[in-house]
């Protein structure tokens, strides 16, 4: 029997995430955080856009070829040559999953000069292609939160009929509210042909900053997959953050009786590792993953603290896989304080590199009392110019 109190977590960093302006990956970056992602239980990896380049194709590919436990997903717009070029990637992995998408909103079916029925038989004629290579299928309606009703239902029953397992509901631009996103999935269960033989799954982007409580909200209405990024990496302002999302039903699973397959303690680790090689800093007062998020300044919360860790933590630190005190760094700090605190910052480096950062950092010491993390990262990157 299905257990309904399980949520899949489907992480895209490596597709919606790396669609970011200015956040694409080497190769080898992608690999290495795809393997992150395995490691820590995500359960489907987007792992690229195999028709968007060689390169993504590749990745796709290698990660597929590499997983040992999630299941290897690749994007592909509704037409014959994406399906099969992103077959042809995702073919290698344990669990391929092939997914296919087309915007069904007005605004799509101008942009593509497509009419609602012309629409409906390409849903069909790409679902049946991509269930014809591969036993699993996500069919994501676009734009969904602003599909008229009747259309979406339509869309979301043909894909069902032509052999769709998930079927994903997007927000795509960011635009729905949490009410709304919970009646959008409980409806769709409750009509559509069929709804209990597939695992409905929300996707949401954080235009107006409502993408957890969206997704959250998409659960309590019966969706059963998150898609997320690490960090909420994203086009414009992002996709559902994974760290938030789980921390979210790991810590209020009074009210949300939900289980996730993550590891919690990697959270930090990988958030790092992602701000690192996408080159997008994560913001000081980011919830779980943020410099500031278990920092305490003030008298009064450090009074608080010492007493009941409780007074302003609703999570432990090392729930997330932050050790518990910090490392302050100053003048007086030696060389294995500084690999320490920059393999926390997410930079591993060779002697020579960390001898060239361990100077210019007692430079800086020198003139300043407390040297900061982001100037850690400046140094780093100054020397990275410099060599
Ligand atoms: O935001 C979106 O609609 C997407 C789809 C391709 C799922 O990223
Ligand atoms: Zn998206």
């Amino acid at each position: 029997m299905t257990d309904t109190s399980r949520v899949l977590i489907f992480d895209t960093t490596l597709r919606d995430g790396e669609q970011s302006p200015g956040a694409t990956m080497t190769h080898a970056e992608k690999l290495e955080i795809a393997a992150m992602l395995d490691e820590m239980g995500v359960d489907i990896i987007e792992a690229g856009f195999p028709i968007a380049s060689e390169g993504d194709f590749r990745a796709v590919s290698e990660i597929a070829r590499a997983a040992r436990n999630a299941s290897i997903c690749g994007l592909s717009r509704a037409n014959p040559k994406d399906i099969d070029r992103c077959w042809e990637a995702v073919k290698h992995a344990r669990r391929p999953r092939i997914h296919t998408f087309i915007g069904t909103s007005r605004f799509h079916r101008d942009m593509h000069s497509l009419d609602m029925d012309a629409m409906a038989e390409r849903v069909h004629e790409a679902v049946t292609r991509a269930r014809n290579l591969c036993e699993d299928v996500q069919w994501s309606s676009m734009d969904a939160t602003r599909t008229e009703w009747d259309f979406l239902k339509r869309t979301v029953e043909i894909a069902i009929r032509a052999g769709a397992t998930t079927i994903n509901i997007p927000d795509t631009v960011g635009y729905t509210a949490p009410v709304e996103s919970a009646d959008l999935i409980r409806r769709l269960i409750a009509e559509v042909e069929d709804a209990e033989t597939i695992v409905f799954s929300t996707h949401c982007h954080n235009d107006l900053g409502m993408a957890t409580a969206n997704s959250l909200a998409a659960v309590e209405g019966g969706a059963r997959q998150i898609e997320c990024t690490i960090n909420g990496l994203g086009e414009r302002a992002g996709n559902t953050a994974l760290e938030e999302v789980v921390m979210a039903m790991k810590v209020r699973g009074d009210i949300m009786p939900f289980a996730t397959g993550i590891d919690t303690t990697k959270i930090m680790n990988i958030s790092r590792r992602v701000s690192a090689v996408s080159g997008f800093p994560v913001q000081f007062n980011k919830a779980i993953v943020g410099k500031n998020a278990f920092a305490h300044e003030s008298g009064i919360h450090q009074d608080g603290m010492l007493k009941n860790r409780e007074t302003f933590e609703v999570m432990r630190p090392e729930d997330v896989g932050l050790a518990a005190t910090s490392l302050v760094m100053g003048k007086h700090s030696g060389r294995a304080a500084l690999r320490s605190k920059l393999k926390e910052l997410g930079f591993e480096m060779a002697d020579n590199q960390l001898n060239d950062v361990f100077v210019r950092f007692k430079e800086l010491a020198d003139r300043k009392k407390e040297v900061y993390d982001e100037d850690l990262v400046a140094l780093v990157r100054q020397n990275e110019g410099e060599s």
